[in-house]
């Protein structure tokens, strides 16, 4: 089972990761999830927060000379603005009055953010207390551990790749194979570079008025075997644990696989994906089309798993929504506090990251193994036996 925890507040002395499940012997570095990282700072519309952070993950446990050692992997990620906030975030009660306005009580609540009922529900009387974990400072974890799962995959040949669909009413026209170099050069992580032209004027228009704007992300991982998750009971479902770590990620509002709502306007003729003859012996089982995204049954069918969410536009908006104090119940302007105008291309990033840990997981529920060689032998095995039953048993 690979599973994982993150720990940590937004402006806190930094996050905490461990990761277990991961068999001994993967490579991997430091800089190897620092290129993740990376790709999940950079994306226009981001805010100020970007310029200070520049992660960098610490490996403290689980690998030894580059090779994981199958124990949990342990990660430390520094908050690299803490010295403004030593006062403000200080796990000791405070010796005397705060001299720091950072340490001031937060109580115009922000609409749509996690202030109103995160205070509520935990009792607090300052929305800090809240916003500090609710934020998304907290998915830089999940990409250092989702860095880690990426290399367990591809060590198996299972690429991740994820691309913006859309920046508000703006969407991309989707190539047929789409160029993923020229994606990671894109300001807005999209494929279609007329589309990232107004995408990015969509993000200045929403910055120029004080507000913020939404959009829609694509995740697709190829080379996945077929028959990762399983039909015989309802948690179990990869396309059922797909779309809960999706929907995981601050913001998201919608996921989908394969075609989603529309698939509810179409005949059943129009969305099935015929099997094709067996030809070649290597790669049996592929389909005419791909048009459910590459899970049936609750696992996966050898097909790219092909999955997209909506995120919302952001909450926290320099022109702040009206709103109403925690303390008296009267009407205020809600909070701000340095904030993204878009998030839509990190969120990309963010969702590989989700996708690659269900998918290990799910990877060694199938194929054990406490070494990668052990978890190979397992895996080559199984391929093995995946074709038609009177050719290949
Ligand atoms: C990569 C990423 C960056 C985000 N940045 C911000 C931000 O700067 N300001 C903000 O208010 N919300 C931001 N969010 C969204 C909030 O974290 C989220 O709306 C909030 O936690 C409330 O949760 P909910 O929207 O799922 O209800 C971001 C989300 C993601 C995925």
């Amino acid at each position: 089972m690979v599973r994982f925890f993150t720990a940590g507040e937004s402006h806190g002395q930094g996050l905490v990761i461990i990761i277990e499940g991961v068999p001994a012997g993967l490579s991997i570095s430091e800089d190897y999830i620092g290129v993740h990282l990376g790709r999940r700072q950079k994306g226009y519309g981001r805010g100020g927060r970007m310029l200070i952070e520049q992660d960098r993950a610490k490996i403290i446990s689980g690998v030894r000379h580059g090779h994981t050692l199958g124990s949990p992997i342990g990660m430390t990620l520094e908050n690299k603005d803490w010295a403004n906030w030593e006062e403000a975030m200080a796990v000791d009660p405070l010796d005397g009055p705060p001299e720091s306005p950072r340490t001031r009580r937060i109580t115009r609540l922000r609409p749509g953010h996690a202030d109103l009922p995160g205070a509520m529900k935990y009792g607090f009387e300052d929305v800090r207390n809240v916003l500090e974990r609710a934020s998304a400072r907290e998915t830089a974890g999940r990409v250092a551990a989702g860095a880690i799962a990426i290399k367990l995959l591809e060590e198996f040949g299972i690429q991740i790749h994820s691309h913006v669909l859309s920046i508000g009413t703006v969407h991309a026209s989707a190539p047929e194979n789409i160029d993923w170099a020229a994606v990671e050069e894109s300001p807005v992580r999209c494929a279609d570079p007329d589309a990232a032209l107004k995408m990015a004027a969509a993000i200045d228009a929403a910055k120029e008025a004080g507000d913020t704007i939404g959009g829609t992300c694509e995740i697709i991982a190829e080379n996945v075997p077929i028959g990762l998750g399983s039909h015989v009971s309802w948690d179990r479902k990869i396309d059922a644990q797909v779309a809960q770590a999706l929907m995981s990620i601050n913001a998201v509002k919608a996921v989908s696989i394969g075609p989603g709502w529309e698939i509810a306007d179409q005949l059943g003729s129009q969305v099935q994906d015929v099997i094709l003859p067996v030809t070649d012996p290597d790669h049996p089982w592929q389909r005419a089309t791909n048009k459910l995204g590459g899970t049936e049954g609750g696992m996966t069918n050898g097909m790219p798993l092909v999955t997209q969410f909506a995120i919302k536009p952001i909450a926290t908006m320099v022109t702040p929504l009206p709103s109403v104090d925690l303390d008296t119940g009267e009407e205020v302007l809600a909070h701000f506090e340095r904030s993204d105008v878009c998030q839509a291309p990190p969120a990309c990033v963010v969702g590989e990251a989700m996708v690659a840990l269900v998918l290990a997981d799910a990877f060694m529920e199938k194929f054990g193994g406490d070494s990668i060689p052990e978890t190979r032998r397992n895996f080559d095995g199984y391929v093995k036996t995946v074709g038609p039953r009177k050719i290949y048993q």
